[in-house]
């Protein structure tokens, strides 16, 4: 059965919170809806108590109501270890990489494009290496990466099925490649309708490293963003058995982990996932909440007045403009027993729609905008994920949220806003509303004690004009700094690329009015948004991520689906870990 959606439910049905009409929000016409006391829903009385729709009716959304997680987004994925031999596996599915091995034992004079693949199964089971060999020597597969071959009730093997997917070069074969192999063995068998199978791990990757990269990537092929689709089907994988050999307790430990950074990823990508219309910078508070009390983190959610009080100019600057009121979320994580420093401070920017305001961008792609909210979704995921992994270190996770339009009450260019540091700002382009916000968010952070800082911002197109979509732009102001994350990013199997932050650039950001212009121009674009950042950051350790490029899907892949790509969470989790010795 399609899940309930909440479109389904009418104008009437909205309740006491949506008493006055959107249209004349503002206007001089208040139009009384009937009061209701009670809900009516085609769902279970459990409906009744779903908060998100209590929540809505407090603050009385214009259009819709928000996306009710609980149905829409398929939670749990079992995963189990298990140290059976794979052959005697009951499964509905075994699957198994296939690797290339032309390049290891060919002959030296023959040229790259003559070798021909020489395709073997990647498991010691000499029952997986026989059932396969026909299939394998036939010449019908070549062995590229993501290739997949599903064979049916195979002889001697206990499985319904075996999924055989290529690897490519066993030279090159990395878990970055098996986590990519896992997200593409989710995809084949879940479209399918398969729900449930048991992956083979390689034994040529370390095993408890070859456990969390496929459990990982079982996660990120999971995920579907067609949640408001009248035909979605509810295809998904139920169910994970990871078949290695090693230690039991070593193995299941990975594994949870694995599972827990995996379903931080699409809790990430579900909030990116939702149009501005219900993920506004309300709704996302209290999704940051209602996760928070899940997972036992103390979570504050401040409105304008606070933003006020706390003279971050540089925030309400961007809020100012928008009818839809701002959010300033506050996730703390300070477990029992953690040194008093230090203190890491995750801020991300949320911009829930970003119309560029007054410098208004472009129809066209425009509706992309509604994921400017990524790196504090990202945020959230990676504080969902501290929580629950529970590293013996202090991190406070900051979102600053708010759209960004153009009205009567928006900034125009010109302006001169003073930050919550006392510095001025001379805005050149409403447009470059990222860094704004952060100026105040990355100070922010600084007050309540952080002694080092990561921001992550779907900040600049001119980052895609550097790196593409496969690199984040990564900054840093410190090397040791840098140093850390860059092993994190490895550990994590995500890509990005340094940028520079040389002085020189400075100049790109100087005013003839105030202190600095909040844009540098067309040429070295990210470099120079970055450039505002670290005059805000000054000299606490602190790392920029550029996810423009890369926390959007353009295409599908065969591990992913095309949408929200919950980039740099992995990468963060494995930063904090760092700090935890
Ligand atoms: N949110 C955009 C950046 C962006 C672009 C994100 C493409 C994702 C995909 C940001 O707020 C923005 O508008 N940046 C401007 C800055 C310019 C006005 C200095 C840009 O990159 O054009
Ligand atoms: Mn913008
Ligand atoms: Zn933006």
């Amino acid at each position: 059965m399609p899940p309930s959606r909440p479109r389904d439910l009418t104008w009437e049905e909205y309740g006491e919170g949506c008493r006055l009409l959107p249209a004349f929000r503002g206007g001089l016409m208040l139009i009384p809806l009937p009061r209701r006391t009670r809900w009516y829903t085609k769902g279970s009385p459990k409906d009744l108590l779903r908060p998100w729709r209590r929540q809505h009716d407090e603050i009385g959304l214009r259009e819709s109501l928000p996306a009710d997680d609980t149905d829409v987004f398929p939670k749990i994925m079992k995963t189990t270890i298990s140290l059976a031999t794979p052959a005697e596996l009951e499964t509905e599915s075994l699957v198994a990489v296939v690797l290339d091995h032309a390049e290891s034992a060919a002959n030296e004079n023959e040229k790259e494009k003559d070798k021909k693949p020489q395709l073997k199964v990647a498991t010691v089971d000499p029952a997986v290496q026989s059932v396969a060999a026909d299939l394998l020597a036939s010449g019908e597969v070549a062995g590229k990466p993501f290739e997949t071959n599903l064979m049916h009730r195979p002889v001697t093997l206990m499985a319904k099925r075996l999924l055989l997917v290529s690897g490519g070069s066993a030279k090159k074969f990395s878990s970055y490649d098996l986590r990519r192999i896992a997200g593409t063995a989710v995809r084949a068998l879940k479209s399918r309708g398969i729900r449930s199978f048991a992956f083979v791990v390689p034994p040529s990757i370390p095993v408890e490293e070859a456990v969390r990269a496929i459990v990982e990537g079982a996660h990120v092929g999971n995920f579907d963003p067609d949640y408001y689709r009248s035909d979605r089907k509810d295809q998904k994988i139920d169910a994970l058995t990871v078949v290695a050999s090693g230690d039991e307790a070593t193995l299941k430990k990975a594994a949870n982990e694995a599972q827990i950074i995996g379903e931080s990823q699409n809790f990430t990508r579900d909030l990116v996932n939702e149009p501005s219309n219900r993920m506004t910078p309300t709704i996302l508070g209290e999704r940051a909440k209602k996760m928070s009390a899940e997972v036992g983190l103390k979570c504050e959610v401040y409105g304008a007045d606070k933003i006020k009080e706390l003279k971050m100019g540089a925030f309400w600057s961007v809020a100012q403009g928008s009818d839809e009121p701002p959010a300033l979320i506050v996730m703390r994580y300070e477990p029992a027993g953690a040194p008093e420093k230090p203190v890491l401070g995750l801020v991300g920017k949320g911009i829930t729609f970003d119309t560029g305001g007054i410098s208004i961008k472009p129809a066209d792609g425009m509706e992309k905008m509604k994921y400017d909210m990524a790196g504090g979704a990202t945020m959230i995921g990676a504080m969902r994920a501290i929580a629950l992994l529970k590293p013996k270190v202090k991190v406070i996770g900051i979102v600053c949220a708010t759209e960004n339009m153009p009205s009567g009450k928006a900034q125009k260019p010109g302006d001169v806003q003073i930050a919550m540091s006392g510095k001025s700002i001379e805005i050149i382009n409403t447009d470059a509303e990222g860094r704004l916000v952060l100026a105040d968010g990355l100070y922010y952070a600084r007050q309540l004690g952080c002694t080092h800082l990561v921001d992550a911002a779907t900040l600049t197109g001119a980052v895609v004009v550097a790196l593409g979509y496969n690199n984040a732009g990564i900054f840093a102001n410190d090397d040791d700094m840098y140093n850390r994350f860059h092993s994190a990013n490895a550990k994590a199997g995500e890509k990005m690329w340094r940028m520079p932050l040389d002085d020189e650039y400075k100049e790109h950001i100087r005013s003839g009015i105030a202190d600095i212009v909040n844009s540098g121009g067309r040429w070295g674009g990210a470099i120079t948004a970055a450039m505002f950042l670290k005059e805000f950051a000054e000299d606490t350790p602190w790392i920029h991520l550029d996810i423009a490029g890369t926390a959007w899907m353009e295409d599908q892949k065969p591990w992913i689906a095309k949408g929200p790509s919950g980039i740099a969470l992995r990468s963060l989790i494995e930063f904090v870990k760092s700090f935890a010795g």
